[in-house]
Formats: C-alpha cells, structure tokens, sequence
C-alpha cells in the first residue's frame, strides 16, 4: 500500500468512525450507538444519560478502540466508580472487541491496558488514586467514564489539566443516579453535547421484536413496570435514563444505596437477623443477615406459610447463630415468633407501630428505626457506611419510601398501606433490614435470658467506671453533649454490645460500628 492511501485510509478512520468500527472491528451498532461515536468525532465533551442494558459500556469500549487505532500516537485513558467495573466491564468489552476484529490490531493487550508505543496507548485507572489523572500529553486524547454518575468529583478535577489540549475528548456515560457532581452538572453545561437514552429507544421496543436481545427489551419494561412503578426514581432512572426525583421527602435517595451495594461487607461482628413475614399472597417473607455494621445474606421465598416461614428461619439460624431474631410479629409473624421461642431460639418480637423512644422526633418505631438506618446509610453522616447486597428487590423497595412530618413535628413513614394504594410493591426486603438493625434494646425480648456463666471483667469495669489509664490517642474521644455522672473523656460503652463509642450527633446519640447510633442518657 503506498504511503498516501495508508494515510488516506487513517483519515477516513478518523473522519468516518462507524464506517471504521463496522469494517475494522466488524460491530453492528444501533442508531444511538452511532451518534455518541460521532459526538466524540465531533464535540470536545459528550454526556449521555441512559437507561439500563443499552449498550453504554459496549460503545464507551468501541469509542476507546477508534479514537486509538485511528490517532497516531494517542492516548485513552478509561475509569469507572469501582474497580472491577473498569476490569470486568469496560475492559472486558475492549478486550473481546479487540481479539475478535476483524483485522489484527495494533498493540500489546494486557487485562487493563493497551499499549502500541510509550507515547500511545490505553490505560484503565481505578479512582481510587485521583492524582494518577494527572500530567497525561498527547495531542489526541480522550477520557472515558463509564458509569459516571458514581464518579467523584475529584477525578474530574485531576483530569481537568490534561483535558485542555486543542483534541481532547471527554465521554462521560452512564445511568444517571445522583443530582450532583459533573455527571449531573453536564447535562446543565454549555460546554457538553448531551444525549439521552431511554429503554422505550431499544431496537427491540421500536421495532417490536427482539432484534436485539442483547439489548433491554418491551418484557423487561412490564417487569420493571410492575416490579419498581412508573414514575419512582428507580424507573425514572434504569428505564427512562433521567435523572431521579431527589425528593426532599426520600428517606433513601438512590445515589445512597446504589453505593452501598457497591461496598464490599467487613464479615466482622455480631449476627442479627431481620424477618420480615408476609401478610398477602403477593407479599415474600424476608431474611436480613446482618453482620456487624453491613447486611451479609438477604433471602425473600413467596407463598410460604407461617411454619414454613419459621423452619427456614430456625434452619438459617443453625448456619449463622445469630446473637437476635427480630421477627416481624404484628399479623402473620406472630405465629412465627411463637414458633421461634418455643425452640429457645433468641428471638425478638418487631412491633413497629408501638411508640417511639424518642416521641418527640418520631411518631413510632418504624419512622424511628428507619430514621437510623437512613443514617447509616448517609455517606455524610456515617463515620463508616454499611454494605447492602446487590439485591435489585432492595434496592427499589429501600428507594421508594417517603416520609413526611404530623402534625406534632414528628417523623412520619409512609406505611405499607399507603404504599399498597399507591400501585408500589410492599417494601419487605427493606423491613428486613430494618428489624436487623433495628435498636431493640429493653423490649419484651429473649435475648440473652440464659444466665452467663461467669460476668467478663470488663463488664464490671465499665459499670463502674474502673478504666485503664488513658493511652495516646483514645484522649479524642468526642466530649458528650449530654452532662450527666460521667466524667468527661470517659469511654461510653454501646449498650447493645459493649463496643466503645465514639463520636455523637445533634440528638445526643452515639456511634456504635457494630450498632449505629446509640442512646446513652
Ligand atoms: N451493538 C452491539 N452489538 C453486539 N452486542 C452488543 C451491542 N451493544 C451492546 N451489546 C451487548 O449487550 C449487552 C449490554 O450492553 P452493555 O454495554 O453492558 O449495556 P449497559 O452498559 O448500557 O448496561 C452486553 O452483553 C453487550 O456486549
Ligand atoms: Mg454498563
């Protein structure tokens, strides 16, 4: 080939890049593919909000690929919120596009890079260390985020250097979670070129057969729509591809538990269960394992009856030898609870309606016990947030809760009746989880009324206050809010489990790792 159609050829790579991921890569893009690969051609910086299953991560990968292959010593530099999402998704697709061209192509592949020179290559950077984003030169470069809803400010900010160069390219992609950040400011600024994908755009909805089945599908709407209901953030999000209602009245936004089903569980720590037992046919019985501060196991069985439920139960309690049981034992849950206790299992009765300990704030204990775990889950508010499963049943029933204020000023949650009315699944696996957190301290509970055998030292010594001397660095302990017989700089203990507290809020609780938030007078 002679020098001048070779360049020719990379011209048109460059100019014509479907023509270039179709005849080089051999992909057969959709119509919404195409355009955000000729927005990267054309645009300094492309954002696109999508719903789920759309192909995000497959374009994002065939876009790193052209603009390499087809820029002479140009750089690619990729990330995603977690690690294994840059490994496992983006990389993954880039490396099956790469092996299964058409042509072979240039450069060495390794699991998470490619690299043709020292000077041109591509690279996938966890975000974790923001200030390798930093100090990158190339006269074509492009930054991939996948996922970008769940990407820290940070990251963009360290970009920000290498972005200015005059071909530089940005994609930001991704399903829109959070009502914050530059994933969210994007589709506010002059200087993105914005797209949209919605489940109703996929192939197999327009052209009502699966032509595509890769893609989402018109079954899979029905199924969400039934599952998540129209209109709450969940469908506004993973269907539509917009951005969440944030309501102000959301006692879980979905940028919170989406990032806490993204966090890997400790496995230290007591275990307690949370059951949450079925009272309609539709309804599912729920178990919540919690260990220590994160939910470790969560397992829902439809259309069991109250002695299936409490054989399940006492089987999952042989395995995991929860310290609790809290059970559900308002309707159909008592029975279980009675069958619990008659096997000497430490069962908890769940009575959520019952009256708040702190009646001022909360009109009950489930507005009470919900309000903590919301706290827990709060990325400013817990020292150390908790790990959820990525349990998609969790995820819509724990973001379709409401609160709203009586009349009193208390905190209200929306009930299971009300969320029935509203055409909303019943949120059991949340209620679950709830009750595993749940602060059941001094309640008509079971637990621990086998005598010990022996009270350990340190019990004693924290009752009456007889401590070791202070050693550097527990002199930090935050000062009480509360006055009270304590001695200022003392160690609380958590009532719960005798772990030491630290740190309080403006309610004049303590945190517990292992129980969140505490009373102490
Ligand atoms: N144009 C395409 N041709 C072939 N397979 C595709 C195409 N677009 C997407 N896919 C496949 O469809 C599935 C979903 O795509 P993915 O990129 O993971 O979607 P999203 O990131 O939007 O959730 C993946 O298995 C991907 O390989
Ligand atoms: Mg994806």
């Amino acid at each position: 080939m002679q020098p001048t159609e070779a360049q020719s050829l990379v011209q048109r790579a460059q100019q014509d890049p479907v023509w270039w991921a179709t005849a080089i890569l051999g992909v057969d893009l959709w119509g919404k593919q195409r355009e955000i690969l000729e927005s990267v051609r054309d645009h300094g910086r492309t954002a696109v909000r999508s719903a789920h299953g759309l192909g995000k991560t497959y374009i994002a990968a065939v876009t790193a690929l052209w603009w390499l292959l087809s820029h002479p010593e140009s750089i690619v530099i990729s990330t995603a919120p977690t690690w294994p999402q840059v490994e496992n998704l983006l990389w993954r697709e880039i490396r099956r596009l790469h092996t299964q061209a058409r042509y072979p192509l240039d450069g060495k592949l390794l699991t998470t890079s490619l690299e043709i020179s020292e000077k041109w290559y591509a690279l996938g950077l966890s975000t974790n260390q923001p200030e390798r984003f930093q100090g990158f030169h190339a006269e074509h470069l492009l930054l991939i985020v996948d996922e970008a809803s769940g990407v820290d400010q940070g990251i963009f900010d360290a970009s920000e250097g290498f972005l200015t160069g005059p071909h530089a390219r940005v994609l930001l992609i991704g399903n829109p979670t959070q009502v914050r950040g530059e994933f969210y400011e994007a589709f506010r600024s002059p200087l993105y070129q914005k797209l949209q994908l919605s489940a109703f755009d996929s192939p197999n909805v327009t052209h009502q057969d699966n032509v595509r089945p890769y893609l989402t599908t018109s079954e899979w709407i029905d199924d969400k729509r039934v599952k998540w209901g129209e209109g709450t953030p969940l469908w506004q999000s993973r269907v539509l591809g917009e951005f969440p209602d944030q309501g102000e009245d959301m006692v879980f936004p979905l940028s919170w538990v989406e990032q806490a089903q993204q966090r890997v569980p400790q496995h230290t720590g007591a275990i307690h269960f949370g059951v949450d037992v079925a009272r309609f046919g539709t309804d599912a019985s729920v178990l919540a394992v919690r260990q220590g501060p994160d939910i470790v196991h969560l397992e829902q069985h439809h259309q069991w009856d109250t002695m299936a439920v409490a054989g399940w139960i006492a089987q999952a309690a042989k395995s995991w030898r929860p310290q609790s049981i809290r059970v559900d034992a308002d309707g159909l849950g008592a029975g279980v609870y009675d069958v619990l206790k008659a096997q000497g299992l430490p069962v908890v009765e769940i009575h959520s309606g019952t009256a708040a300990k702190d009646s001022d704030q909360f009109l009950n204990r489930r507005a009470e016990w919900y309000w903590g775990l919301r706290e827990r889950l709060d990325p400013q508010m817990a020292p150390d947030p908790i790990a959820l499963p990525r349990d998609e049943d969790l995820l819509a029933h724990l973001t379709s809760l409401h609160y709203k204020f009586t009349a009193r000023g208390q905190v209200q949650l929306e009930s299971k009746d009300d969320l029935r009315k509203q055409g909303l699944p019943s949120p059991d696996c949340a209620d679950a989880v709830c009750y595993a957190f749940a602060s059941v301290q001094g309640r008509s509970a079971v637990v621990g009324t086998q005598p010990m055998p022996q009270v350990p030292q340190w019990v004693q010594g924290l009752q009456n206050g007889a401590r070791m001397p202070v050693v550097a660095g527990h002199g930090q302990l935050p000062q009480p809010v509360t006055g009270g017989k304590r001695g200022v700089g003392q160690a609380l203990a958590c009532p719960q489990c005798g772990n030491v507290l630290s740190r309080h809020n403006s309610r004049g609780q303590w945190w517990c790792p292992d129980d969140g938030w505490q009373e102490r007078e």
